[in-house]
This record gives structure tokens, C-alpha cells and sequence, in this order.
């Protein structure tokens, strides 16, 4: 490298660096304990939006890397007016028990259809979203969320309440509502979803993006800093994206792909650190690669032929701009119950989650997947962790 560059590479990094001062320091307060931080509001349009949130790596003590638990599909509120649907939440519940205790990350991230919003004969659906966190917060672990295409729809009447001779007591709040507003269960908007679980969370990092990418509303990036230069310097890059469905089509939107290209040109312009990506719902490319991987197996880990990928609608250029950027390692997404492969893409590897939730279609056994982030060298490994503590589908996502 000739010296201008070498000195231009480091004014670029002290720009990092400062950006990443602000994200630590000044938009986000420290938290008592030191080891996580509490996003501080920024005023627009009249609501609070949240500051994207900086996590730090080994902030409880001696080990520098970081664990993240990943539950997707948790589909918390389904046929809640049965004795089944609540069972199955109550099992959910003790799955992810299970896998904090057994694993005690420093996150977790819900990675969408936390509810079954189309099951619920309820006005506001943030009571379940919220039996969904509680595992979480109950052992004081801070967690993001992102949604699915199941969080924000409306209550969709089953067809057999009509068959027999009357319509469950439950369907109407109580009192002496019959029919009107009060029994048309709207559903609750992903925004006042959102809302709702940051007001009454300090340890939830959720965002709800700028507005101009609404509908889509959980875009949003959190820094990981490293323990070195006292967390000053940023490891890694986690983006949330939304992926729609429900009240809206299941895309990653043109606006959100130029929002993650203006972000990534301003944290990271010199591609210099390792990115993730989050959302739900499997793009095209799954697709592709998981045809490919029919033939030639030998590079996927985990499961690939339980059932067919179901991609978002269309392609807008998100791909595209993840396959320019080397610094992208890995894309994270739910959405398909049976599968819980990670396979090399282009440069990156394209992974799914597992099936954490008793609620959803399909009986495969529940699990997560477990992310784990090591400081120097910088390592990003990834396993499966199922509800009996097995454990399959290691990856190194650096190779
Ligand atoms: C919905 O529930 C949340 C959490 O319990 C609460 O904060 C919020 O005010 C409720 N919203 C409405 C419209 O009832
Ligand atoms: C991206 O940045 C360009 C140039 O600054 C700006 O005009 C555009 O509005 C930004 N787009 C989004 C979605 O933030
Ligand atoms: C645990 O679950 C795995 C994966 O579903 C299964 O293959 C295995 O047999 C189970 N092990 C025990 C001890 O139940």
C-alpha cells in the first residue's frame, strides 16, 4: 500500500471509530451492569424512534466472544381460543428455557413470526408477543426482534366455528359487545407491536427504522464492539430487515436495499468489518442453492430436503448488493419449519434458522440456532442446539 493510501485507510478507520463512539457513547446510555446499553429516543414525526444499539463483546468479563441465540417461528397466540394453542405456548416456553440455560448467550434475536397474529381473537396481539419475550427478560438477557409475515395479520375466522351451532363465547371482548368494531380483531400494526415491546423494555434493542421504508418497519443495524481499545472498535455488523408479508407483500424493497446500501457506506466505507444479516423470510437465492445442493451435497450442513424453500415474492436487489459486499458473511432467516441448513452462496453462506416454536405447521423437533462471535482473531461459528441438547449442523461461516 503507498503511504497516502495507508494514511487515507486510516483516516477512514478513525471515522469508524467515531461513528462507533457515537453509536457507544453518546446515543446510547450505559446500563448499571456495564454490560449491555439502553437505546435513548430520537424525536421524529412525533414518535420516539430508537438509535441503532452497540453490543459489547465480553462485557461481563474475562472471554471475548459472544453468543447469540437465534429463535425463529415461535408463533405464540395460535388457536388461542382452544385448550391446544396454549399448551403448545407453555411448551414453547420451556424450549427456550431450555436453550438459554443450557447455552446462556449474551443475546437472542427473534427472528419473526413470534405470534400467530391471524389467530388472534384478541385487540391487541402484544399480550402474546409478549409471553414470547418472557424467557428472555426473565433471565436478564437483552434480545432484537424482527418480524415474519404472520406478526401483523388480522384475525382470520376459522371457517368451522360457522358448522356448528354457536360461535365461541370468546370471540367478542366481554360485556355486552355483539358484532361492530369491537369483534372485527383488526390486528395490531407491526409498528404498535414494535412499539409497545421497546416502551416497556430496556433490554430489548429492537428498532423500528426510518419511516421512509414503512410498511417495513424492523430495519435497523446493531454494532458489536470489540473488548479491545475499550470498545471502541466495532467486530461486527448485525442488520435487521423486515421482510413483509401479512399486511403486505413478503419482499425486501427496493427503498430498504438503497437504506442497507447508505448504511453500510457509512459504517463500514472501507469494508473492513465482518456483517450479518437478519430477516425472515428466505430469498430467492435459497432457492437456488438449495436445487444446487441436491446434486452436490457436500458443502451444506443441516437439514435440506425436509421441505421445498418458500421465497419471498421477489428479488429487488438486496442479493445483489449483499453478493458485491465481501464483508458480508452470512444472511439468517426462519420461515421454513423443516429446514435448518447452512450453505455456502457466493462468498457468503446462506443459513437458516430452526424451528424454536410448538406453534406452526409442522412436528420436526424444536431447536435454535446458536451464533458465536470470537474477537482475535475474529471468529463467526454457528451449530444447532435441539430442545433434548443435541447438537448438529457446526459450521465455521469464515471458511
Ligand atoms: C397493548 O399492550 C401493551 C403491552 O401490554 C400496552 O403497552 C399497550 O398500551 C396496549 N395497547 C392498546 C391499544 O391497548
Ligand atoms: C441514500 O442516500 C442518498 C444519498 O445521500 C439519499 O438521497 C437517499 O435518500 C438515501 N436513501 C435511503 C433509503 O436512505
Ligand atoms: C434428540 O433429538 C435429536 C434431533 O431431533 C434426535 O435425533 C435424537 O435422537 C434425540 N436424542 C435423544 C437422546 O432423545
Amino acid at each position: 500500500m503507498s503511504k497516502l493510501l495507508k494514511s487515507m485507510a486510516q483516516i477512514r478507520w478513525c471515522m469508524i471509530t467515531i461513528l462507533v463512539l457515537i453509536c457507544c457513547d453518546i446515543a446510547v446510555g450505559r446500563s448499571e451492569d456495564g454490560h449491555h446499553e439502553r437505546k435513548i429516543g430520537l424525536v421524529e414525526d412525533g414518535l420516539t424512534l430508537p438509535t441503532d444499539g452497540c453490543l459489547r463483546v465480553g462485557g461481563g468479563g474475562e472471554g471475548s466472544s459472544f453468543k447469540v441465540v437465534l429463535f425463529a417461528d415461535l408463533h405464540f397466540g395460535e388457536n388461542a381460543w382452544t385448550d391446544w394453542g396454549p399448551k403448545q405456548d407453555v411448551k414453547s416456553v420451556k424450549v427456550m428455557s431450555t436453550i438459554l440455560d443450557v447455552e446462556k448467550p449474551d443475546f437472542v434475536v427473534y427472528l419473526g413470526d413470534v405470534i400467530t397474529a391471524n389467530n388472534l381473537p384478541i385487540h391487541n396481539a402484544s399480550f402474546y408477543w409478549d409471553q414470547a419475550i418472557s424467557p428472555t427478560r426473565a433471565r436478564n438477557i437483552p434480545w432484537a426482534s424482527l418480524f415474519g409475515n404472520h406478526d401483523d395479520a388480522p384475525f382470520e375466522w376459522p371457517i368451522d366455528w360457522f358448522s356448528s351451532s354457536g360461535i365461541p363465547q370468546i370471540l367478542c371482548p366481554s360485556g355486552n359487545y355483539r358484532g361492530g368494531d369491537k369483534c372485527s380483531f383488526k390486528g395490531t400494526t407491526r409498528l404498535e407491536l414494535m412499539k409497545n415491546e421497546i416502551r416497556r423494555n430496556s433490554l430489548s434493542y429492537t428498532g423500528f427504522g426510518p419511516t421512509n421504508l414503512w410498511p417495513s418497519v424492523s430495519n435497523y443495524v446493531l454494532t458489536l464492539v470489540s473488548p479491545k481499545s475499550d470498545h471502541k472498535v466495532p467486530l461486527m455488523f448485525m442488520y435487521f430487515l423486515d421482510s413483509g408479508g401479512g399486511s403486505y407483500p413478503e419482499v425486501i424493497s427496493a427503498i430498504q436495499s438503497e437504506w442497507f446500501y447508505n448504511k453500510s457506506q457509512e459504517l463500514n466505507p472501507e469494508s473492513s468489518v465482518p456483517e450479518i444479516v437478519f430477516w425472515h423470510i428466505p430469498s430467492k437465492a435459497y432457492e437456488k442453492v438449495a436445487k444446487k445442493a441436491a446434486h452436490t451435497r457436500k458443502q451444506c450442513v443441516g437439514s435440506l430436503f425436509e421441505e421445498r424453500v418458500a421465497a419471498q415474492e421477489a428479488e429487488m436487489g438486496m442479493m445483489k448488493l449483499l453478493k458485491e459486499r465481501p464483508t458480508v458473511k452470512a444472511v439468517f432467516v426462519g420461515h421454513n419449519h423443516g429446514l435448518d441448513w447452512c450453505c455456502p452462496y457466493k462468498k457468503m453462506w446462506l443459513c437458516y434458522a430452526r424451528h424454536t416454536g410448538y406453534g406452526g405447521y409442522g412436528s420436526w423437533d424444536r431447536g435454535a440456532r446458536i451464533l458465536e462471535i470470537s474477537d482475535d482473531p475474529f471468529s463467526l461459528k454457528s451449530w444447532i442446539r435441539m430442545e433434548n441438547g443435541t447438537l448438529h449442523g457446526e459450521v465455521d461461516l469464515l471458511t
